[in-house]
């Protein structure tokens, strides 16, 4: 596995003319989860032929943290965060500086948002600029790294969408692959950021889950959203939202696919959950 810490190094290394590798974007502190995407875009790029094979970045990007004191403790473990990438077959670990990825003699554009990114009382209400922050950095890293494919995590249900939307409308030559939410024992969904749960709180962050399962005995969205909720305020979690949508275009709707969402607080950690659902 080969290290690199600037994009010039890592243009050296990969087959000219880029499209030879999958490629699986991250914060670092990795777990189970990230682990799981790697895995995927490890055996995308052997199915595929493609001699880069699987490349990880980790970067904490500053452009997308609507809150300093969440960017500034983001858990940084690297010297652990290679070992799982190296276990899990990775072939290139791309960990740039700020300045490498946002130089400052050379502005990095911000795409433009597609719809999904500001669906109502979902992400944006609650984290205004996060998305443009995401997209800025996924498509300078899609042009730094060049990835025939890329996996992301269904675990971040609405970033995945915003991602493929703006795939899409950048007409970027890039198939982006959906990877299952990894779960610790119990259903909580595996984050960088349950390091910050007490274990008092990560017992009563068991509720998210559980509102999920609870979502899928209701006949109609609105029954399945005051299930959710009345689940998550029983434990007294902090409800920023528990919602049914359309998959995929996150809005309100009758008819599906839906999906189950939900995103709530204990103390300053912030969790978010998301399931399937289905009329009973
Ligand atoms: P990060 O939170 O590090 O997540 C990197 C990828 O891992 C994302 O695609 C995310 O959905 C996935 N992931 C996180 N937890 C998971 C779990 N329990 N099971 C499966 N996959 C999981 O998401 C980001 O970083 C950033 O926004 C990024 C896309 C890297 C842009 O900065």
């Amino acid at each position: 596995m080969i290290l690199c810490t600037r994009h010039k190094d890592l243009a050296r290394i990969m087959a000219p003319g880029g499209r030879r590798c999958a490629f699986v974007p991250t914060m670092g502190a990795l777990h189970e989860g990230h682990a799981s995407l790697i895995r995927k875009a490890v055996a995308v790029a052997r199915d595929r032929n493609l001699d880069d094979g699987c490349v990880v970045s980790i970067f904490v990007n500053p452009t997308q943290f609507n809150e300093q004191a969440d960017f500034t403790r983001y858990p940084k473990t690297i010297e652990a965060d290679l070992s799982l990438c190296e276990a899990a077959g990775a072939s290139v670990v791309y960990a740039p500086g700020v300045e490498d990825v946002y130089p400052t003699d050379e502005g990095v554009e911000v795409p433009p948002l597609p719809a999904v990114a500001t669906r109502p009382s979902l992400e944006d209400a609650l984290r205004p600029g996060h998305f443009a922050g995401v997209c800025q950095v996924v498509k300078r890293l899609f042009d730094l790294v060049r990835p025939l494919a890329a996996v992301f995590g269904e675990k971040d249900w609405q970033q995945l969408q915003v991602i493929r939307a703006m795939t899409r409308d950048l007409r970027y030559p890039i198939d982006i692959i959906a990877g299952e939410t990894i779960r610790e024992q119990g259903g909580l969904a595996m984050s960088s950021r349950n390091v910050f749960l007490s274990p008092e709180d990560r017992q009563r962050a068991l509720a998210i889950s559980q509102a999920l399962c609870e979502s899928w005995s209701a006949k109609t969205p609105a029954d399945a959203e005051r299930l959710m909720r009345s689940e998550l305020e029983k434990r007294d979690l902090a409800v920023e939202y528990a919602v049914v949508r359309h998959a995929e275009s996150l809005e309100p709707a009758a008819s599906g696919p839906h999906r189950a969402l939900i995103a709530a607080r204990m103390g300053s950690v912030r969790l978010i959950d998301n399931s399937e659902w289905r009329p009973a």
